[in-house]
């Protein structure tokens, strides 16, 4: 859904977002101020993404997506890299039966053909396996770039158009959102960072046009329950405009 005055005519901000989009930074900057690798922050950020997940789904989120690896991330040191797709599995393994257990349907965005074929068949067991899942849907977005995802649906809908399925006067903010990565989920409501700095870095460039940006100096692996509370309280302070004015929202 692209187009936010289409999905809600009410312009009341719900109190929890929908749907949270978070760029988990700084697992580099915490290793290293405890003089510890590089890797052992991204150990340390698991952590985080596993309390974040519950907290989420306790405060009743629908949506979470996390950006784990960035189309720009393979740049890295080879090391970091390997150590980083390792780290994937790994928790992949260990976390699916209690991902499963506690409802929550699991699914990953991103370039697959960039991955190594073991982490996509885990992925796809992993999807397949939460699929019927109605708890939180929780999005890893994995080798995933925002201009990427762009591209790709700009494709899909061209090719329709060469086979003469659509005609370009029926291309539509609403159905080229459809062919992005995220499909029907909701546009982010919020989006978290942490680690400091205050861009997007390529993250879901269509579907965060609305969101609400939270930056936190917070590192990554010391993000906490009050620091998930402060972003919704944060949340719940917006007045959501989608273009129209104060007046008209009130
Ligand atoms: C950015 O911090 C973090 C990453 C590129 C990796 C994020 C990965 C995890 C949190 C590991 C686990 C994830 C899942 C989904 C199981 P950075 O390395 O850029 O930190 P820096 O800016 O301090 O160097």
């Amino acid at each position: 859904m692209s187009s936010p005055q289409k999905k809600s005519q009410k312009f009341e901000v719900d109190a929890v977002p929908q749907h949270i989009a978070v760029i988990m930074d700084g697992n580099g900057r915490w290793a290293k101020s405890r003089m510890k690798p590089r890797h052992a922050g991204h150990r340390a950020g698991v952590k985080s993404v596993r309390q974040t997940v519950e907290l989420a789904a306790q405060r009743g989120v629908s949506y979470l997506t996390l950006f784990a690896f960035s189309s720009e991330n393979w740049r890295r040191p080879e090391d970091e890299v390997t150590r980083l797709m390792g780290l994937f599995l790994e928790a992949l393994q260990r976390e699916v039966d209690s991902l499963h257990r506690n409802d929550v349907r699991l699914k990953f965005i991103g370039a697959r053909d960039q991955l190594h074929k073991d982490l996509v068949k885990k992925i796809c067991a992993a999807e397949d396996v939460t699929k019927n899942n109605a708890g939180l849907n929780l999005q890893v977005a994995v080798a995933y770039g925002g201009r990427w995802d762009i591209v790709n649906a700009a494709k899909t809908l061209a090719t329709r158009a060469v086979n003469g399925e659509i005609s370009v006067a029926d291309m539509h903010d609403d159905n080229f959102a459809a062919e992005l990565a995220l499909g029907d989920a909701p546009d982010p409501d919020l989006l978290i960072r942490t680690g400091g700095e205050q861009r997007i870095s390529n993250f879901l460039l269509w579907n965060l046009a609305y969101a609400e940006l939270w930056f936190t100096e917070c590192l990554w692996p010391d993000f906490d329950a009050q620091e998930f509370d402060e972003a919704l309280a944060f949340y719940a302070s917006r007045q959501r405009r989608y273009g129209y004015t104060g007046d008209q929202v009130a």
